[in-house]
């Protein structure tokens, strides 16, 4: 059978090109139509559908010349993004998606098309939910980080450093405080920063199920998808899922014992010391204020808070 390389033009969706600001990512979305082509004509592809995009990243559904359906996945080189192809490849296809191509130079990859409508956000019970993530997490936490990654050491010092100058912009003053509490808090966890390869961005969106097609005996029926990796304590990866959701938190009765349900539920699933899980969900607290900072908050997102809060007074 004869196959055709002819290609319509890829075009990039208006909402990913106006996801960002800024000259670098309006010259990345213009070269996109010319990326793909690229990589289309490379890997003998052709388009399968219309495009999907997260906040990053163009997803191309295609098809091979040979093998099963697949996507294309084109996302800036930055310090997050570069670690996935790496992570996939060390995760293998049993807990995440599987790596069939890629260009890391180039931010391309070549990967196992999965049911993009068959995401964990599609499950409504909300235990359910949380219980499968943190299963998964269990899993993906059980591999060793492969050398070359980002260290959640190196990111813990450096937010440490910089929370002084940092909080001077809060206005309000227990506002400068909470930062310097969940400083405090992943300073006492410094030397025991963790060697496990964390997903980082594990949240509902970034879980989906196989195609029955490629469901296989003893694969998971979860896997994970667009990892920022890094070599670090599992512990870190809570977050992304305390937050998704988050009118079933602020609408509940209690908003603190809320999100502690959460947090205990995902702590006994992936077998978490709670005292950690605390301390370094608070350090992720303190990543998001910090970029908040960066980008001219003067106050922090109440939800950074209200989580911060709930692990600080059990
Ligand atoms: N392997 C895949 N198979 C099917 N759809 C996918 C696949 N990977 C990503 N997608 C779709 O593309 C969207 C964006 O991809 P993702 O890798 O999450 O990038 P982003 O960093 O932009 O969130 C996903 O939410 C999903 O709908
Ligand atoms: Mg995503």
């Amino acid at each position: 059978m004869s196959f055709s390389r002819s290609q319509s033009r890829v075009q990039v969706p208006a909402a990913l090109a106006a996801s960002q600001d800024g000259d670098a990512w309006r010259a990345w979305t213009a070269a996109l139509p010319a990326l793909a082509k690229e990589f289309l004509d490379r890997w003998s592809l052709r388009l399968d559908g219309p495009p999907a995009h997260g906040a990053v990243a163009l997803v191309l559904p295609v098809l091979q010349a040979e093998g099963p359906p697949a996507v294309l996945k084109l996302q800036p080189v930055d310090e997050e993004t570069q670690g996935e192809p790496l992570a996939l490849r060390v995760w293998g296809a049993r807990h995440a998606v599987a790596l069939l191509d890629s260009a890391p130079d180039s931010g391309v990859m070549l990967l196992e098309r999965l049911d993009a409508a068959r995401s964990l956000a599609t499950v409504s019970d909300g235990t359910a939910a949380l219980e499968r993530l943190s299963e998964l997490l269990a899993q993906l936490a059980a591999v060793p980080a492969p050398a070359g990654l980002r260290l959640l050491s190196d990111i813990a010092r450096a937010m440490i450093d910089r929370v002084p100058t940092y909080s001077r912009s809060l206005a309000d003053p227990s506002e400068r405080r909470l930062l310097a509490t969940c400083a405090a808090a992943v300073r006492e966890l410094l030397d025991e920063p963790g060697d496990r390869l964390l997903h980082w961005d594990l949240h509902y969106d970034n879980v989906l199920a196989p195609l029955p097609s490629s469901q296989v005996a003893g694969r998971a029926p979860w896997l994970a998808i667009d990892p920022k990796p890094l070599a670090g304590d599992p512990a870190f990866e809570l977050l992304p899922a305390l937050r998704n959701r988050w009118d079933d938190v602020i609408t509940a009765a209690d908003v603190s014992r809320a999100i502690r349900h959460r947090f205990h539920l995902m702590t006994e699933v992936i077998g978490l010391d709670r005292e950690r899980a605390a301390g370094w969900t608070l350090g992720r607290v303190l990543q998001n204020c910090l970029w908040d900072i960066e980008d001219g908050a003067v106050t922090l997102q109440p939800e950074q808070t209200a989580i911060a809060r709930a692990l600080l007074d059990p």
